[in-house]
């Protein structure tokens, strides 16, 4: 497995989302469970997670417990980065609610350190600006949490170029991600990329293949993506994750699963090299 880097840490340059194990369409455990470690068995070592990614209201950080158990389970979970993230809420309704006071990721962080049980989360990543909420305060969070020693490395997602900035300075120069929606079918996320290649950080692309109900039509919302997968005998969405390697070393995607045949699919898209006619097709569709 080829890797890269989120701060000090060698992580599979290929991820795992976890949130379509439970959310909205999600299966029984035993087919997440399957999934995660078939993701392990292929070599991947980061998992990307979130308290929020739950249906029901009494079931905050189910995606997490699910995680913790299956890494558990497994000879190599001690391998893996987990990358929780706080400030988003499910209140139960199917609506995604924000939440990002101090007081909130500081309460939401103590929770996932007892969900995963561990003595410092990996990577956490505040999940998305509050508009009722100062963004300094939220990452200043953020940084206690680093301070205290309760995470290891921290985030954020959903930020545009001036609060990756921000987040930066407030973070005292130890911010090493930035997560946003980047795939085919959205790629304004764009400047934010390339800022983290200038700053020397992960970016992080979410939803990569579309999202959950649109990633299996990839091939055929997109021509070109379809007829380089043919020419490589691989999957669309291997090449679509191929692309987005190929645009900097500091992109590691995150494509989500809840099948243990479509992660082992994404992550053999490490090994997939595009040629430069082919990357400049892609670009421009
Ligand atoms: N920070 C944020 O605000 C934010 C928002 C959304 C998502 N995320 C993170 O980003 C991750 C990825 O996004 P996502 O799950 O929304 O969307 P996605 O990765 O674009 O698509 C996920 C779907 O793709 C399918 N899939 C995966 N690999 C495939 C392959 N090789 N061939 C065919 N189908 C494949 C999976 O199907 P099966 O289910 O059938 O396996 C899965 O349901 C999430 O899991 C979550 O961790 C973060």
């Amino acid at each position: 497995m080829h890797t890269r880097r989120i701060g000090d840490v060698e992580v599979s340059a290929i991820g795992l989302g976890g949130m379509p194990m439970s959310i909205e369409g999600r299966p029984e455990e035993a087919r997440s469970l399957a999934t995660i470690h078939a993701a392990l068995d292929a070599g991947v070592t980061l998992i990307d997670t979130a308290d929020a990614y739950h249906l029901k209201a009494g079931e905050v950080g189910h995606n997490e417990t699910l995680i913790a158990k299956a890494l558990a389970s497994h000879e190599r979970g001690a391998d893996v980065l987990v990358a929780t993230k706080g400030g988003h809420l499910r209140p139960g309704d199917g609506s995604w609610t924000l939440d990002g006071s101090p007081r909130h990721i500081k309460e939401a962080c103590e929770a996932s350190l007892r969900r995963l049980g561990v003595e410092a989360i990996g990577l956490y990543q505040f999940h998305r600006p509050d508009p009722k909420v100062p963004y300094a305060e939220s990452v200043g969070a953020v940084r206690d949490l680093l301070d205290e020693g309760k995470i290891r490395m921290a985030g954020v997602s959903n930020a545009d170029p001036d609060q990756i900035r921000l987040a930066g300075e407030i973070l005292g120069g130890r911010l090493v991600s930035v997560q946003n929606q980047f795939s085919p079918a959205f790629r304004s996320s764009e400047p934010e990329l390339r800022l983290c290649d200038e700053l020397g950080i992960a970016f992080l692309p979410w939803s990569p293949l579309g999202g959950i109900s649109r990633a299996s039509e990839l091939g055929s919302a997109y021509a070109p993506f379809a007829r380089i997968a043919e020419a490589h005998g691989v999957s669309p969405q291997q090449v679509c994750l191929a692309w987005m390697l190929a645009k900097s070393p500091v992109v590691v995607p995150i494509p989500g699963s809840s099948r243990p045949e479509t992660i082992r699919d994404s992550v053999a898209a490490a090994d997939l090299k595009l040629t430069s006619e082919e990357i400049a097709e892609l670009d421009a569709v």
